[in-house]
């Protein structure tokens, strides 16, 4: 590629056109990913920067998720095979089984300033003491609107590095956020702080001012059980006591092999990601608060648990997330405000409760499966289709493949020699 100077002064079409030039066959005709009114167009554009076309994913519904005692439709955004598809049959299975039980933990998001200071500690600790209240009180006109609805800043401490890192201390902010993901509230109170600090305390460099996106204090816990009775027979002649047993190690392998526990989280987050993307929220945030929290002992570990206790089998899972119902694309993206509306315009609580059930359900369909009849028989039925349409099969191909391939090992080489034959015979 060419450097090119100016490229965000250039219009959509200008962008478009320079790519075309620079790009040997450009084929592509953005076009086909338009939306269809122009309004829903312009918006999408100006989500982000150099926009050329929008990206369409699959958005799908896994719906009978019952979630302390109520139904939901679950929508999902997942460019993955049989994801949504696990997701719904976990919901089923469980919602003959009582359903899910979920409970928030906790809610309140934190920020920092990070700031050098290289006076004495004790000094620093007073002066903190002294100002706290007054500095307090000057963010009281930032949090007026979020004072009505019942939130607002909780706690303010000085914290030490100094152990880790020379003259290295934070002002800690807790704030209750309400339904909002709460990242531009911390974040203005947050700079607002900073100034006050440099202008209150000598011998200070204000290095940052932002969220931590690691939201422990915002919590969440999600659970199935039911007897183990109830399990009898899940997979073709396992006990219930068998399946939970074998059910329950595959889960404690996640605990103690961080080279199994990061793809069993994987399979958690498959879950939850495509409810953070249905719903417009930040999934690069969830992501990674949850991965920082599966490490927090010193070792990656699995995010669930699962245990027999008496006759009862019992799996959870327990996660830090921070979500919004308000603010953001939430409101914004026509398909964000949609899946909303279908969850029954939740409060970012039950979002969340509904977010970690859906990677709970994710988590249990891929350990049943990997511990049962293994993952590829339902992900190669998804493959083969997939095989077949890059070979540009037909419906009717697409039939005889079917059954063809419903005993045999799907490969690419393997349907496009059967896909050959089939053609040889007219
Ligand atoms: C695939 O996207 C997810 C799984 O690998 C998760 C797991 O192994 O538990 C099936």
């Amino acid at each position: 590629m060419e450097f090119v100077s100016g490229f965000s002064r250039k219009t959509k079409q200008e962008k478009r056109q320079w790519l075309i030039e620079n790009v040997q066959n450009w084929e592509l005709d953005f076009d086909l990913f338009n939306a269809q009114d122009e309004g829903t167009q312009k918006l999408l554009d100006e989500f982000s920067e150099n926009t050329i076309a929008n990206f369409p994913l699959p958005f799908g519904l896994a719906p009978n998720f019952m979630i302390n005692g109520k139904t939901y439709t679950v929508p999902m955004v997942c460019e993955e095979s049989s994801v949504v598809a696990a997701a719904s049959k976990s919901a089923k299975f469980w919602k003959s089984r009582g359903g899910f039980q979920a409970e928030i933990l906790g809610t309140d998001k934190l920020g920092h300033v990070h700031f050098l200071y290289s006076g004495d500690e004790a000094k620093l600790r007073a002066l903190f003491e002294q100002n706290k209240s007054s500095w307090l009180s000057e963010l009281e006109p930032l949090q007026v609107n979020m004072k009505k609805r019942g939130g607002g800043v909780r706690s303010l401490e000085l914290v030490s590095y100094t152990h880790k890192l020379q003259d290295y201390y934070c002002l800690e902010l807790k704030a209750d956020t309400c339904d909002a993901m709460g990242a531009n509230f911390i974040n203005t109170l947050l700079e607002k702080l900073a100034s006050l600090l440099e202008s209150s305390v000598e011998n200070i460099e204000i290095l940052m001012s932002i969220l931590s996106n690691y939201t422990t204090d915002s919590m969440v816990r999600a659970q199935v059980s039911c007897r183990v009775d109830e399990l009898d027979n899940v997979y073709e002649g396992m006990s219930g006591a068998e399946f939970a047993s074998k059910f329950s190690r595959a889960v404690e392998v996640a605990r103690v092999n961080p080279l199994r526990a990061v793809t069993h989280n994987k399979g958690i987050m498959n879950g939850i990601d495509a409810v953070i993307l249905a719903t417009g929220n930040d999934f690069r945030a969830i992501e990674a608060c949850a991965h920082a929290y599966a490490s927090r002992e010193g070792e990656y570990q699995s995010l669930t648990k699962a245990s027999v206790k008496g006759d009862v089998f019992i799996f959870e899972l327990t996660i830090p997330m921070a979500l919004g119902t308000v603010g953001g694309l939430t409101t914004l993206h026509p398909l964000a405000k949609a899946s909303l509306k279908l969850l029954g315009s939740p409060s970012a609580q039950e979002l969340m409760m509904i977010t970690a059930c859906t990677g709970l359900a994710q988590n249990f369909g891929a350990v049943k499966s990997l511990i049962t009849s293994g993952i590829q028989k339902g992900h190669m039925k998804m493959h083969l289709l997939n095989i077949l349409k890059s070979l540009g099969a037909s419906s009717q191909e697409e039939m005889h493949c079917k059954k063809y391939f419903a005993d045999k090992v799907i490969s690419v080489t393997n349907v496009r020699e059967y896909l050959n034959h089939l053609r040889s015979l007219h």
